[in-house]
């Protein structure tokens, strides 16, 4: 199948950079679908760690295709940053050759930052957490259609127009509210120039990838975040606003729905950044040892992860939402000397029992656990699945028979090599 798709099965953070830049040696186009540089892909290369918040991992691989589709918003003062800061690493980035960008993608501009940081700070002790980066309110000027898009910059005419809506929109409620107003000459200028710098790049990237699926290249659909974020199926209202999981996959590309192999990236246990429900969550010392162990601290925001328990009702539900047919398991390394235990189920505040996972009173479920033994060995170095400790196989082995998806990745360090293939 010259598809495949790379999701975060549960809050993001799961690895899905290094997968990528892995399954990227033998892919034509990496494809970045949704959400924007509230993400942080992290690859460790021979030259050193190199985390990547917008432009698709597949750009250390010199014979890929990048291509940031229409469903991710956008900053392009950041984009040209990022852009910039590879080139000085020595990377290949040429815009319109091994980078393109899509001409529908919505921008985020600083006003974005701003009506971000604002309402977190309305919701008070109800905050969602947010990176703080303007990516709610660019998604939702999209759907109020008052957004800008990347082809906007290139067309003077346009972007003036658009620019006048959306000032008009935002000061009606920007200055009452304290924030400072838009400026529409300064952040005319200011995107001008940007969409000068980013030219050659900004294309019918859905015309691109739509020919290249019909020649049978082979296309990676990278998601960012993960299935327990996405707007319409994750954790409400504690997720990001774009379709994290498989389905933004499509509306995020321009590519027609085809068959498509899904893989579901998984840590060996659970992690979670900002607010929200997390049933399976270790508030307690063991919970900070593993958060040091795994080195959990966010890669855009640098914020402390929650860390917990693997909680296979979770990851079966996001296998089943995403349509994938098998899990990478990453960081198994980073269990070495814990306590194992696998969430089966939840017991719900009626004294009922589900494992299903609910849309609503996720913060009021009690996980029910099935205990394994631990394993002490370092297991940085194994290459060969029958070749790790007999208990981390038997925990590889129930994660496969609780969650019912095969594992036939297991990654066991940050670096390419470190991967174990059944
Ligand atoms: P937003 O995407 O900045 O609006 O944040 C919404 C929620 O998604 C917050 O809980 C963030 O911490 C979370 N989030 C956004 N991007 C990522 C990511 O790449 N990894 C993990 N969590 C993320």
């Amino acid at each position: 199948m010259p598809t495949t798709c790379v999701v975060g099965i549960l809050w993001g953070d799961e690895g899905k950079g290094k997968v990528i830049d892995y399954l990227a040696t033998e892919t034509d186009f990496v494809v970045r679908f949704g959400g924007g540089h509230n993400a942080g892909h992290t690859l460790v290369l021979p030259t050193g760690k190199l985390v990547l918040h917008l432009i698709p991992s597949g750009i250390v691989h010199p014979h890929t295709v990048n291509v940031i589709g229409n469903g991710v918003v956008v900053d392009p003062i950041h984009l040209c940053g990022e852009i910039d800061k590879l080139q000085k690493r020595g990377l290949d980035v040429r815009l319109g050759q091994n980078l393109l960008l899509s001409e529908r993608a919505h921008v985020i501009v600083e006003a974005h930052r701003r009506q971000d940081q604002w309402t977190e700070a309305q919701r008070g002790s109800g905050k969602i957490g947010t990176t703080g980066r303007g990516i709610g309110p660019a998604y939702a000027d999209r759907c109020a259609r008052i957004g800008l898009r990347l082809g906007d910059l290139l067309r003077p005419e346009l972007l003036q127009r658009a620019l006048a809506a959306f000032a008009a929109q935002k000061n009606a409620w920007f200055e009452p509210a304290g924030l400072a107003p838009v400026d529409v000459a300064a952040l005319g200028q200011e995107l001008a120039a940007a969409g000068d710098k980013l030219r050659a790049g900004i294309v019918d990237a859905g015309a691109v990838l739509r020919r290249a699926h019909a020649a049978g290249k082979r296309i990676l659909l990278e998601g960012a975040q993960g299935c327990l974020l996405d707007l319409e199926h994750g954790t409400y209202p504690f997720v990001t606003s774009s379709h994290a999981s498989t389905g933004g996959a499509f509306s995020g590309t321009g590519l027609p729905p085809h068959a498509m192999r899904t893989v579901g990236i998984a840590k060996a246990y659970a992690t979670r950044v900002g607010e929200g429900p997390f049933p399976t969550e270790l508030k307690d010392d063991l919970g900070d040892k593993l958060r040091i162990a795994g080195n959990e601290f966010g890669s855009t925001t640098g914020r402390p992860r929650r860390c917990g328990w693997f909680d296979t009702v979770a990851v079966r539900y996001s296998g089943a939402v995403s349509g994938a047919s098998e899990l990478v398991l990453t960081n198994l390394d980073v269990l070495r000397g814990f306590p194992l235990k696998l969430c089966v189920g939840y017991r719900l505040p009626d004294g009922g029992r589900t494992s299903e996972l609910p849309a609503f009173d996720l913060d009021r479920v009690t996980p029910e656990f099935v205990e394994l033994p631990g394993f002490g060995e370092d297991l940085r170095e194994v290459r060969r699945f029958d070749a790790l400790p007999a208990n981390a196989q038997r925990y590889v082995q129930a994660i496969e028979q609780h969650t019912g998806l095969p594992i036939r990745t297991v990654s066991v360090g940050p670096e390419r090599q470190q991967v174990i293939l059944r």
